[in-house]
């Protein structure tokens, strides 16, 4: 039996900014059905442990940044029972604010050796079986955050596991000042241009990178995408050098999260033969938004972090057109303040057609992609993307820029027509895209077609966790 630690800074459902948890939440658990012994690693943020089962064993790994002892709590999810191991250390865990950022959205001042540390755990217990009675054979590590557990297990002289690094966001490469390179505890010569030297600074992405047997990104097409300068943020050079190890891999959805006939968090469900029902999801959303409720207009919705990758902008320049055509616009989002401030400021100019929430609302998110009838992701670059695939098995019809994931699961046109995709990254393309949208939404019949297709597609785990295995199993074959 495969034997992989998952190490992530986010998991579905004890903690989520963003995808990543979505995935962290997902993958293990189908490699889990595949008969896979998969368990997790995370930090153990505040109010974390009221979310796992009872700890059943604490070890303590020392303390070997002086900052406090690190504790390796051992439980699993109540949900599946999938194992996990949270990394305790009161000074840099237990605080108010998210997972990175304080309640002013800004970054910890000591993220590098918060995420050092955590990576430190990581990396201590793949190479001391004897700390956990676990030996893993792959050790699986996610963004920047884990990237560090690749650069300790190569100055240790790591012969125990194979370490595959999965780059979710090339964007946030975890950069820091040279002189903060001094508390990782790493031997001075890391710090070059074949190390984890980037730029003058350091980098635990690139160490994640350079120290990796193999990388894989969550899209196809993300995948070439990041060789070039244009989506490589600096990292194209060291990406296009290591080539030969990187792979692009799609994810999946959980669809027993994510599928109108069963989410529990709608009021009311339906299916691809059961269409009708959504235009009640759809009514009961302009109701809770307090919106006009006539269902004859095309409703669009957003459900995004609000960041420059997302392409929003673009949303806010050619919104006013599209409401003056009719359409309303339901918002869930929150991120960037001046975006935030944007949106509020459409929402003041049109209360009867606008709806903006500024928060992370897990649940409203189900409600919201029920009852719109199409999704923007108008990404500037989207490495993956889950939101457009959620839409579609919602029958929400998504409209996208062609880039990354998007353009490996978005169709416009033709027999695997699920959407309405557009190349450039305009206000005028996104603006001819969202006129395509309407177009097709008033031919009730052509609309009707293109939700049915868009929901029968199959982007589940179960798809992909082959290729998956196929990557572990090469990499140990190889070792
Ligand atoms: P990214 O990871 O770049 O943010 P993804 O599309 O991969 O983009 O994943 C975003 C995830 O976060 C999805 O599960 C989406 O539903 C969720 N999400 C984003 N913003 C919010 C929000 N404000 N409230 C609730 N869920 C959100
Ligand atoms: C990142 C990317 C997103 C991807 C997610 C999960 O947050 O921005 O495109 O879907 O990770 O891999």
């Amino acid at each position: 039996m495969m034997k992989i630690l998952f190490a992530a800074s986010e998991i579905y459902p004890l903690i989520k900014t963003g995808g990543l948890a979505d995935v962290a939440g997902a993958l293990p658990l189908a490699l889990r059905k595949k008969g896979c012994d998969v368990r997790l690693i995370m930090p153990a943020y505040n109010g974390i442990l009221d979310k796992v089962a009872p700890i059943h064993n604490t070890i303590n790994l020392g303390n070997p940044f002086g900052v406090g002892d690190l504790l390796l709590l051992e439980s699993h999810l109540p949900e599946n029972d999938t194992p996990i191991w949270l990394v305790q250390c009161q000074a840099l865990f237990e605080r108010d604010g998210g997972p990175y950022v304080d309640n002013h959205g800004l970054d910890y001042a000591d993220n590098h050796l918060r995420f050092a540390a955590f990576s430190w755990a990581v990396a201590h217990i793949i190479s001391n079986s004897t700390v956990i009675n676990w030996q893993a054979d792959i050790a699986h590590l996610n963004d920047w955050q884990t990237g560090l557990a690749a650069a300790y297990l190569h100055s240790w002289g790591n012969q125990d596991s194979a370490v595959v690094t999965t780059v979710h966001n090339l964007r946030y490469n975890g950069s820091f000042a040279q002189e903060k390179f001094y508390d990782l505890q790493l031997p001075h010569h890391m710090f070059n241009m074949h190390g984890l030297e980037f730029y003058g600074q350091f980098s635990a992405l690139k160490a994640g990178l350079v120290y990796a047997d193999a990388i894989t990104t969550v899209s196809p097409t993300y995948a070439s995408e990041i060789l070039t300068p244009h989506y490589g943020d600096g990292l194209d050079g060291v990406l296009t050098a290591m080539q030969g190890k990187l792979t692009g891999i799609l994810n999946g959805v959980d669809y027993d999260q994510w599928s109108p006939e069963k989410d529990a968090l709608l009021a009311i469900n339906y299916d691809k033969n059961s269409l009708h029902l959504k235009q009640d999801n759809k009514r009961l959303l302009l109701e809770e938004c307090g919106l006009d409720t006539h269902l004859d207009q095309p409703v669009l919705g957003i459900v995004s972090r609000l960041t420059e990758q997302k392409g929003l902008d673009l949303v806010l320049e050619v919104m006013p057109n599209m409401l003056e055509q009719g359409c309303k616009l339901v918002l869930l989002g929150s991120g960037d303040k001046q975006l935030e401030a944007g949106f509020l400021e459409l929402q003041k100019r049109y209360p009867q057609q606008v709806s903006v929430r500024i928060g992370y609302m897990e649940d409203y998110s189900h409600r919201l992609q029920a009852g719109v009838d199409a999704l923007l992701i108008p990404s500037r670059f989207e490495p993956c993307g889950l939101t457009q695939l959620y839409a579609l098995k919602y029958g929400t019809l998504p409209v996208v820029r062609r880039t990354g994931g998007l353009a490996d699961t978005v169709f416009e046109g033709g027999d695997k027509a699920n959407g309405f995709v557009f190349e450039e990254a305009s206000a005028h393309a996104l603006y001819e895209a969202l006129q395509r949208t309407v177009e097709a939404f008033r031919d009730t019949e052509k609309w009707q077609q293109l939700q049915t297709n868009a929901m029968s597609y199959d982007y589940s785990w179960q798809a992909v966790t082959d290729q998956w295995l196929g990557l572990y199993q090469s990499l140990l074959n190889n070792r």
